[in-house]
């Protein structure tokens, strides 16, 4: 509490106090399944509104809400026992780095989509969201928040080793993993989705993208779902649907931040005009 977070380490790895051991360790006795869809992201970078999209995209329900209560499936939090007995295709979502998913994912060669942000929203979303949670309760400031994540001092450590183990899987063609962006969710919502629905190998017609563009916007998800986690909260505000936009990081980072989280996005290849950017 304070300044600092609470959190469980594994041989470098830091994770929330609340996740059982064995589910960060590539769980040897987890059975995927061949038509399982395994939603990553770092967190903070849109994994419940890239749910959503899937869940209603392989399984056209009317009740948002509903769905959620039942089949929100965690890797690293839903107990395995409920996901052994759970209808397919599961759509489990985890925040865990390549070297540490459960292997059964690879042999069944799952369908795979990685979620990514862009690092500066990222690292103010996760500010945010470690502030109003009464589990970590981080009371610091941004420029500190903002030094344990530039350090990877957080629940699922540095951005860059986590997205870059699974972009660098995905560039060498050892899986076939689709990369969304949560910018081109917000920018082009339809034609990137029907690209995924492309890889997702699912049936949609023009009618349901658009019906599921609307289900999901920030303010249906966040009115429908008022009530999601509402008790882990410290200030009754959502601690998942806060603002849902693109650039916020400008009301909080100084010039120098700027520099630095520059930096190291160059030093780890991100540079303009590279086919995942986050220059816009
Ligand atoms: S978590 O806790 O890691 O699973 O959080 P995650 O869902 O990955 O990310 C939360 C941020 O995603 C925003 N969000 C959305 N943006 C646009 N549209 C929709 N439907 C949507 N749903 C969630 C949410 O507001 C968080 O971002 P910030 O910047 O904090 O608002």
């Amino acid at each position: 509490m304070g300044e600092s977070i609470t959190m469980q380490e594994d041989a470098g790895f830091y994770f929330s106090t609340n996740i059982p051991t064995e589910n960060i360790m590539k769980n040897p006795s987890f059975q995927a399944r061949r038509d399982d869809i395994l939603i990553v992201t770092y967190p903070k970078s849109g994994t419940h509104w890239m749910q959503a999209i899937v869940n209603l995209m392989v399984e056209n329900v009317d009740d948002l809400s509903e769905r959620y209560k039942q089949y929100q499936y965690h890797l690293e939090y839903t107990p395995h026992q409920v996901m052994d007995n759970a209808p397919s295709p599961r759509v489990i979502c985890t925040h865990l780095p390549f070297e540490r998913i459960p292997l059964d994912f690879l042999r069944e060669k799952s369908r795979i989509v990685l979620c990514v942000r862009n690092p500066r929203d990222v690292a103010v979303s996760y500010f945010r969201f470690c502030a109003n949670l009464k589990d970590i309760d981080y009371r610091g400031s941004f420029g500190g928040f903002f030094n344990l994540f530039i350090t990877g001092k957080l629940p699922y450590n540095s951005w860059f080793d986590h997205v870059f183990s699974w972009l660098k899987v995905a560039r060498s063609g050892r899986q076939n993993i689709h990369v969304v962006r949560y910018e081109d969710l917000k920018q082009g919502f339809l034609s990137t989705v029907s690209d995924l629905a492309c890889y997702l190998k699912v049936d949609t017609s023009p009618e349901l993208l658009e019906k599921i563009q609307k289900r999901t916007s920030f303010e249906n998800m966040k009115l429908s779902l008022s009530d999601y986690l509402r008790e882990m909260s410290i200030n009754g505000q959502s601690v998942i649907f806060r603002k849902g936009t693109v650039g916020d990081w400008r009301n909080y980072f100084s010039p120098a931040q700027v520099t630095m989280l520059e930096d190291v996005m160059e030093e780890w290849g991100l540079h303009k005009n590279k086919s995942i950017s986050f220059y816009d």
